[in-house]
């Protein structure tokens, strides 16, 4: 079975897609699958990989190689998905059964790319347009939600023309109804980039300036006290709810920013499983599997609550269909704690796409 292994993409969360899709090339079972690593670099071009050089890199996170051959995905003349070289040179047309997209973000993980598979009659690993796109935006998946019974933190929701239309009455309707501390999100981003948590009320504007540069809508959540719980998803006969874990981000970092997940060695203690007590296990596991249908998800997918240390209430914070996979990511730490180990749990992935 060919699988192509797609990294890299066009979104800000780039770097870690090198990084989960290192991770994911180290742990696909090549007795099984025939891998074939295709990049997206930063400018949408896609390239086919030869293997062996990735192998030999032996690094934490694949390159992009300036010279490597560029390539689009088509349909074959069978109506199979094929990739078709553009360079002059390059290999024949490769035909591949399933795509495994290891990119996070915009424009990778919010049912663009999977539009694209589906219009290249590919089959590929996790969710599909509907659900990648609604559980990409955070205040429609919010909505979802909601509205299937799942508390959230109350929030408001800016777009950028009524921000630079009028940036005062902007400012204040951002904060209406909450009270500081706030965050101010972009509404379609991930792994915390352009994420503010703001304190004070002369803080609010620099924030709201920063998020819009990566999206038209923007959040700004109450910042409630809580800790940080989340749940990997995995679909099969019945969806499968993981053992949830805690993210402690230490006193350097105000949230489980970028900087705490990616850059900080020592950003955050990882308690797997998170210490909570029976009753509240069931609930947050039961809770992700909810919030898994009421998106519509395929696959598998983490999702990320807030337990807020006053009413002990777990609250939706949002969903990731593409998760992280990489060294530190918790998505296969959570599966292998529940007893599926990170190969397993790729072959899964993979077979699921294919069923
Ligand atoms: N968005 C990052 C990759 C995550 O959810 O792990
Ligand atoms: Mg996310």
């Amino acid at each position: 079975i060919r699988v192509v292994v797609l990294y890299g993409g066009r979104s800000g969360e780039h770097e870690v897609s090198l990084k989960s899709a290192a991770s994911v090339l180290g742990h696909l079972d090549r007795t099984r699958f025939e891998v074939i690593p295709v990049s997206i670099d930063k400018t949408g071009q896609w390239q086919w990989n030869d293997l062996r050089t990735l192998d030999q890199a032996h690094a934490a996170a694949l390159p992009i190689l300036p010279d490597a051959p560029e390539m689009r995905l088509a349909r074959g003349p069978d109506g199979r998905g094929v990739l078709m070289p553009i360079t002059q040179g390059a290999a024949d047309p490769i035909e591949i059964d399933v795509v495994f997209p290891v990119i996070h973000g915009p424009l990778c993980e919010d049912g663009t790319v999977q539009g694209l598979l589906e219009l290249a009659d590919v089959a590929y690993v996790g969710s599909g347009v509907l659900a990648s796109a609604v559980s990409m935006d955070k205040d429609v998946a919010k909505r979802l939600a909601e509205f299937a019974g799942i508390p959230v933190a109350p929030y408001s929701v800016l777009t950028r023309k009524a921000y630079v239309q009028d940036r005062n009455s902007s400012l204040a309707k951002a904060v209406e109804g909450l009270s500081l501390p706030v965050f101010v999100k972009p509404c379609n981003m991930g792994s915390s980039v352009g994420i503010h948590k703001v304190k004070t009320p002369d803080a609010l504007g620099a924030a709201l300036d920063d998020a819009f540069r990566y999206d038209v809508k923007v959040l700004v959540e109450q910042g409630i006290d809580a800790r940080e719980i989340e749940v990997a998803v995995l679909e099969g006969d019945t969806l499968f709810a993981s053992v949830a874990s805690e993210l402690n981000p230490n006193a350097h970092h105000e949230f489980y920013s970028y900087e705490a997940k990616y850059l900080d060695p020592d950003g955050a203690r990882v308690d797997l499983p998170a210490k909570l007590d029976a009753a509240q296990m069931e609930r947050v596991r039961s809770l992700a599997t909810r919030v898994f249908a009421a998106l519509e998800c395929s696959g598998f997918a983490r999702v990320d609550f807030f337990l807020d240390r006053k009413s002990g209430e777990f609250c939706f914070n949002e969903i990731n269909t593409l998760p992280g996979f990489t060294s530190i990511s918790m998505y296969p730490k959570m599966m292998e704690a529940s007893g599926v180990p990170y190969g397993e749990l790729l072959t899964r992935l993979v077979n699921l796409a294919l069923d």
